[in-house]
């Protein structure tokens, strides 16, 4: 099977407190979003990247001889904007969109993800939640919630990219805003994700504190 990647880098990484994108970061003497290209790269079914950056860090890539990556493309306010600016260039009908913040990509959930795609639309990576999940209000505890039917949930996602982009244009028209595209094809078109397993170390660099655990694992 062949598809397409969209590897999303537009963010700012605000939360790392670096005066750069945290994709840019070194961890290991290596650039975290060149983890992810690199993955893609070496997977014989990828077949085109989609780059996606923020125009502030355009200078910092450039696509050599022999890529896969098509195109680099502006993102845009948003995580959703960022997919969405992307759409148009997707030319296989199989489409992975990639967290480039993720790292270390767990490469057999990543072929269990692609076995699955063949005939599901939508499918997700997630592990359990293993922390005690509360809901606080006003500072106090308000109640606890169940986890066992909880997931935290992991990029890479998969997606057939006629559904895909009929959510992204449902959701622009009706304002429909999520934080990832699972959310987009079960809010506009009723498509549920399908769980492949993924894996404790995909954790997305956030804090820099993270780097730390990035460090060992990668
Ligand atoms: N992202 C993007 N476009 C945006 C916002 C985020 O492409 N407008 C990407 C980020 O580059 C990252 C992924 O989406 O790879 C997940 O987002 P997050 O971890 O929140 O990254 P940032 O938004 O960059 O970080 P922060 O929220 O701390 O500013
Ligand atoms: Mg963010």
């Amino acid at each position: 099977m062949k598809y397409s990647v969209i590897i999303l880098a537009a963010g700012s990484g605000s939360r790392t407190g670096l005066n750069y994108n945290k994709i840019l970061y070194k961890i290991n003497g290596k650039r975290v979003i060149d983890y992810s290209l690199n993955f893609f790269e070496n997977d014989l079914d990828c077949s085109q990247i989609i780059l996606v950056v923020n125009p502030q860090d355009i200078s910092a890539f450039s696509i050599g001889n022999n890529s896969k990556i098509s195109n680099i493309i502006f993102g845009g306010k948003t995580r959703q904007e960022s997919v969405r600016n992307s759409l148009k260039y997707i030319d296989e009908n199989y489409v992975l969109i990639h967290d480039s913040a993720r790292p270390f990509i767990p490469i057999e959930s990543i072929e269990n993800m692609k076995e699955y795609l063949l005939d599901k639309s939508s499918l997700t990576l997630g592990v359990p939640v293993t922390d005690t999940i509360q809901k606080v209000a006003y500072g106090f505890v308000t109640e606890t919630i169940d986890r066992k039917p909880l997931i935290a949930t992991q990029t890479p996602q998969a997606f057939h990219r006629d559904v895909l982009v009929k959510a992204h244009f449902m959701a622009f028209e009706q304002n429909f805003e999520a934080t990832d595209d699972t959310t987009l094809l079960l809010g506009m078109l009723d498509i549920k994700a399908f769980v492949v397993p993924g894996d404790q170390r995909n954790i997305k660099f956030t804090n820099i504190s993270d780097a730390k655990f990035l460090e060992v694992v990668l």
